[in-house]
């Protein structure tokens, strides 16, 4: 079963998302693990401090190392060799071809940095691989430690209810990262005289596979390359 570590300041907030829905009940069905490491339990004062002011001034703090280091040397040490990777907006960038190839891995760190990010001192000491959400920053790596997770455990057999969801998703495919999904309706059939196009209402399998293939390639090329920003995504 994958085991995903956060090692994180906000353990609590890690935990009440990995309890809910896909990632709740794949933890329930024994097809995942997603455990939660607070850091401070690594810290040797009383007041468990993770941070200090930089060296050189400037504003903000940074995670002090050894909590992060003996973390990391704890929990290989319980569990086994982890793929580790320290999340920071100047990672590489994280897409669906990385969730593919991570979906075998056993057992993978995710380190959660905070304030302006942890002493560089880590990565001579452990191998970690730097890892961003996007280009962006936020105030923390707990999101991005989710959302890769999340996107990585859909694509752990089991995880989804139906297998065939993750092949046809957006980005499924091989390439430069793959086609979109094509648009999806539901009920009801007419709605603000907006109606579901016809093709889709009249049980013919094949004139319906051909009218989502057709509309995937559409939106595709209306987005551009995968990387690109998007323009107009309907
Ligand atoms: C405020 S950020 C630090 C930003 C850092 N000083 C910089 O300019 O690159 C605090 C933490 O949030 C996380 N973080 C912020 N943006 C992220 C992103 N786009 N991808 C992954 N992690 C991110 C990282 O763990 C980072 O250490």
């Amino acid at each position: 079963m994958p085991l995903f570590v956060i090692l994180t300041l906000f353990p609590d907030a890690v935990t009440a998302y990995a309890r809910e829905s896909i990632l709740g009940l794949a933890q329930e069905k024994g097809l995942i693990r997603i455990l939660p490491v607070d850091l401070r339990d690594f810290t040797r004062d009383r007041h468990r401090t993770v941070d200090d002011r930089p060296f050189g001034g400037g504003p903000g703090m940074l995670l002090k190392p050894e909590p992060i280091v003996e973390a990391v040397e704890w929990i290989e040490s319980t569990y086994g060799h982890f793929r580790k990777f320290a999340l920071c907006p100047s990672g590489q960038v994280f897409r669906q071809s990385l969730a593919r190839q991570w979906s075998s891995e056993e057992r993978i760190l995710f380190l959660c940095g905070r304030y302006e990010g942890f002493d560089e001192r880590v990565r001579r000491l452990v191998a970690f691989e730097d890892l961003s959400l996007g280009d962006f920053v936020l105030s923390g790596g707990e999101l991005p430690a989710l959302a890769i997770t999340e996107a990585i455990a859909r694509l752990v057999p089991g995880v989804l209810g139906h297998e065939e969801s993750s092949t046809r998703e957006s980005f499924a495919a091989e390439g430069p990262d793959g086609q979109l999904d094509c648009p999806h309706y539901t009920r009801p059939r007419v709605w603000r005289g907006l109606e579901v196009p016809e093709v889709l209402l009249n049980g013919d399998h094949s004139a319906i596979e051909h009218w989502r293939k057709r509309a995937a390639r559409e939106k595709t090329s209306r987005r551009g390359p995968a990387s690109a920003p998007f323009n107009s995504i309907s």
